[in-house]
């Protein structure tokens, strides 16, 4: 078996020291102590690359942190001496939010080992126009290429959902994005498809899969394209490129994409096999809905 991975511990500036200037000096105690948002999303950034969706540096997750998960040891980090670094989509509505964010290029299979490097914690400032950042992003990293889109959709999500919805995923699940190449590029089509063929899926995401047509990815363009789309749904389908979910939690969205990668695979694996005989019926997706009215986010459009 392989070996246990390491305790995830991060030096930061011990408590108490009253002056911020001062405790960047020669004379700073230190000591290690755990951020809970990073111990949290470290095991689960990594289980996506064992499940096969992050290749490489494929795929990115942000985090945008409630009061709740802002613990004191990020409270005591005083960022003096960082730039603010411009947004290229200003965000008015994120002012002043903190995000857990994978750096650019880092590869999701480090995120226990190389933590500090694979993420970063930023702040967003100047009235939504920048950012800072506050922790990470060791050897001189920055937020993922997607950050446009992703705080794009957070902005989006938080609104949509009541200030739900936390943790953006991006992933290349393969099966998933298999179905962009064997089904018409249309969201209607492919949220029926998926509810048809478990149970599961009306009622985890009732809100079916929008479909963004190939562009460009890392533009402010997928950013604008994607926009429209997290308006109607929490799940979007970046057509031969990847998906893009918004969820409560790191354990929430991973269980989302799980679910939609699972049903994908069925749906492939029926089509390859020539099509369905007979699927899941309108009606007992209706049944489906009445009896789920407590659990579902929203209610389908069948
Ligand atoms: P980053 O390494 O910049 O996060 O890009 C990966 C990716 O999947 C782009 O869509
Ligand atoms: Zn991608």
């Amino acid at each position: 078996p392989p070996p246990p991975p390491p305790p995830l511990f991060f030096f930061q500036a011990q408590a108490a020291i009253p002056d911020a200037q001062e405790s960047r000096g020669l004379g700073d105690v230190y000591k290690r102590q755990p951020l809970k948002c990073v111990e949290s999303l470290a095991p689960i950034t990594r289980l996506c690359w064992e499940m096969g969706w992050n290749e490489i540096n494929g795929g990115n997750i942000s985090w945008r942190l409630s009061n709740e998960h802002i613990d004191n040891v990020l409270k005591q980090i005083v960022k003096i001496d960082e730039d603010f670094i411009k947004l290229s989509k200003p965000q008015p509505t994120l002012d002043g939010e903190y995000f857990l964010v994978t750096g650019s290029g880092k590869y999701f299979r480090h995120a226990i080992e190389k933590t500090d490097e694979v993420f970063g914690i930023v702040q967003i400032k100047d009235g939504g126009n920048s950012y800072q950042k506050i922790w990470g992003f060791k050897g001189g990293g920055k937020p993922t290429s997607e950050f446009a889109t992703h705080l794009t959709g957070h902005s989006i999500r938080k609104r949509q959902s009541k200030g739900r919805e936390e943790v953006i995923l991006h992933c290349h699940p393969p099966e998933f994005i298999i179905l962009s190449f064997l089904m018409p590029l249309d969201s209607s089509l492919v949220s029926l498809a998926l509810w048809k063929t478990m149970p599961e899926c009306i009622v985890f995401f009732p809100d079916g899969i929008r479909v963004v047509p190939p562009i460009l990815p890392g533009t402010n363009k997928i950013a604008d394209a994607s926009a429209i789309e997290l308006e109607k749904s929490r799940i979007i389908s970046w057509s031969h490129h990847g998906i893009f979910v918004s969820e409560e939690s790191p354990d929430a969205v991973f269980s989302l994409v799980e679910t939609i990668e699972k049903a994908s695979a069925m749906q492939r694996k029926i089509i390859a096999a020539g099509g369905a005989k007979q699927t899941i019926s309108l009606q007992l997706l209706r049944e489906l809905t009445d009896a789920t009215k407590n659990i579902r986010v929203c209610d389908p459009d069948i």
